[in-house]
């Protein structure tokens, strides 16, 4: 971990531990100083995917949620063991939204970002395990489930979380496209594993980016 790396980390901790959750994060007006555009470009990329991360754990649980009350679930008792699923994953994102205290260290920050990727992960299990058009023999539950699911939004869900996510995504290359652009020949050999990560992320196409997000993030830490 060097020290961008940390930077990031320990800056997200102390936005995240005074930031209100229930209204979109200040992250601009945080009196934090970096010394670099790069640092600050990919600082806000960092904060976005955070942002976004939030977003999609409240609303995947608030449909769960909504799922669960509706009136062909209710008193459907031979699903108890799909109930207890979406239940568990409701528990899961309430756990993951819990605040995070005063005192992180700055691994912890990150590990924090790595459960939330992995509880969103299990939402997209869910939506799998429903999902009859790709079922092999679909059983009547699976068609209940979908059906509910669908009629209590979930297309208009993933479509808004997809848009989300292109958006803040393009917003990132459009600004390290400036960035790297202006930056002096000793900043770029300074920044030299940042520029590559972002020259390969570039080059990967729109469909690519947006699903592998996560994964790139992932690399992109890694690569600091
Ligand atoms: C957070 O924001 C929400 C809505 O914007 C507001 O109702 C709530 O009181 C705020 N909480 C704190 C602790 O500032
Ligand atoms: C499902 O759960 C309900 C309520 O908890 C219970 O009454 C019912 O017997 C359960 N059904 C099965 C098949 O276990
Ligand atoms: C953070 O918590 C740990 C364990 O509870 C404690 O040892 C440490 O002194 C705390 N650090 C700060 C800065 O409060
Ligand atoms: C369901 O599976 C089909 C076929 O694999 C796919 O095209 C579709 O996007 C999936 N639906 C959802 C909501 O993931
Ligand atoms: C990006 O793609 C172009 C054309 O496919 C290729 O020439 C270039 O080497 C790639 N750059 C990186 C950093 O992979």
């Amino acid at each position: 971990m060097g020290r961008i790396n940390g930077l990031l980390l320990g800056t997200l901790v102390l936005l995240a531990t005074t930031m209100n959750y229930s209204a979109t994060a200040p992250a601009h007006d945080a009196p934090i100083k970096f010394d670099t555009a790069i640092e600050n470009t990919v600082f806000e990329f960092y904060v976005n995917l955070f942002k976004y991360l939030f977003h999609s754990l409240v609303k995947t649980r608030e449909l769960l949620e909504s799922v669960l009350k509706d009136d062909t679930i209710v008193p459907n008792n031979n699903i108890n063991r799909t109930k207890e699923q979406l239940q568990d994953y409701i528990a899961e994102t309430t756990e993951c939204l819990k605040p995070l205290p005063t005192n992180m260290t700055t691994l912890d920050g990150f590990l924090y970002i790595v459960a939330n990727i992995h509880t969103i992960n299990l939402f997209g299990d869910i939506v799998k395990r429903y999902n009859t058009t790709s079922l092999p023999t679909p059983t009547d539950e699976d068609r209940l489930i979908e059906a509910t699911l669908k009629r209590h939004g979930l297309d208009e869900l993933i479509n808004n979380l997809k848009i989300r996510k292109t958006e803040f995504i393009n917003e990132f290359l459009c600004k390290m496209d400036i960035v790297v652009t202006d930056l002096s020949e000793e900043d770029k050999i300074k920044n030299h594993k940042l520029v590559e990560w972002y020259q390969n992320y570039r080059n990967s196409t729109e469909e690519q980016r947006a699903n592998d997000v996560f994964t790139h993030f992932a690399q992109m830490f890694a690569r600091f």
